[in-house]
């Protein structure tokens, strides 16, 4: 495969800067993770931060030690906010926006013809909370400045994650020209600018993750041409071998520890493969990606506590 050709380079200004970020990434890879890291982070840097969850089992109240997150916003540490959206719920915010008036919504969307028909427009349940997580960064406070400074929607896994981020693009293809049209525009407008949003994506560094994610990154800049503000490889381990003490452990056959009767030799052995695969990823990734990846080392202790995501947090730039 032929590398591709370098893109941009990204603009300068790091995250806070932006209004908007995606987190996205294969499933289990410390999307969530990164999310309240990098709020905690943005939020001492004075920022209002809201984190946007896609109707997901919510962890993020674990992490950052705050009461469960529903679908109501709700201030989970200082200048953070966070709320779990719910498709149904985030639709009849919107239609209520969009009328004017609770009553017609009611009067139109308690009509069970019209919820199906909502429902069967492809692509809408996914629009009303990428649509409602951009609606938050235009609300603005009665005394000036925005309610939010930057919103980050932690997105879900890729496959899917992508699926969801196609349907502005839909929207605007499908969707005739009207309200909803109008700000399918101005979201997609402000996730393909630079300077307001960026996609952050996470992943470990061995292989799958690490071709799944060469993948995505081609897909939103060839594809979506949506900016990659920062990409983040989780659970990095400290080398404990030099390149060749990992090819002598790796070359052992696994009858000699048995033969032996060192466990440590076989732990040992695993260590260096898990290395040397780490090695070769950090490898691909630096080769094949637009911007140089940051890392976050693997934690010992649960790294689902406020202690650690606050550690996590200090190593956000
Ligand atoms: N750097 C780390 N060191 C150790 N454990 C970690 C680290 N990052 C994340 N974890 C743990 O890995 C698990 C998955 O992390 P997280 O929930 O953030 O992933 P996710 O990508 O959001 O998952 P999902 O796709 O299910 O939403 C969690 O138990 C988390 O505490
Ligand atoms: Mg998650």
């Amino acid at each position: 495969m032929t590398a591709p050709a370098p893109s941009p380079p990204p603009k300068p200004g790091g995250l806070e800067t932006k209004r908007f970020l995606i987190v996205t990434g294969k499933g289990g890879v410390g999307k969530t993770t990164v999310c309240a890291a990098e709020a905690l982070a943005l939020a001492a840097k004075g920022k209002r931060v809201l984190v946007c969850m896609c109707n997901a089992k919510e962890r993020l109240s674990v992490m950052l030690g705050s009461e469960l997150i529903g679908s109501e916003i709700k201030n989970v540490a200082s200048n953070v906010w966070a709320v779990n959206m719910d498709p149904e719920i985030a639709l009849a915010e919107y239609g209520m926006m969009a009328l004017h008036s609770k009553t017609l919504f009611k009067l139109l969307f308690d009509n069970k013809y019209v919820r199906t028909f909502f429902r069967a427009v492809p692509g809408m349940s996914e629009w009303t909370m990428l649509g409602k997580a951009w609606w938050h960064t235009t609300e603005t406070r009665p005394e000036g400045g925005w309610v939010y400074d930057v919103v980050i929607l932690d997105a879900p896994a890729t496959g899917h994650g992508l699926d969801r981020l196609r349907v502005p693009k839909i929207i605007l293809d499908v969707v005739p020209a009207g309200l909803l049209r109008r700000d399918a525009e101005l979201a997609w407008k402000m996730f393909q600018d630079p300077e307001q949003s960026a996609v952050v994506l996470v992943t470990l560094p061995e292989e799958m993750p690490t071709t799944e994610t060469i993948e995505l990154a081609h897909a939103l800049r060839d594809e979506l041409k949506l900016p990659i503000g920062k990409i983040v490889v989780n659970c990095v381990l400290p080398p404990l071998f030099s390149k060749d003490e990992r090819a002598s452990l790796e070359a052992l056959a696994p009858a000699a520890d048995e033969l032996a009767g060192e466990a440590v030799l076989a732990s040992g052995r695993r260590r260096a493969s898990r290395e040397r695969v780490q090695a070769e990823s950090l490898h691909r990734l630096a080769q094949e990606l637009p911007i140089s990846p940051s890392y976050l080392p693997q934690l010992f202790e649960d790294a689902a506590q406020p202690s650690a995501i606050r550690d996590l947090s200090k190593r956000m730039t």
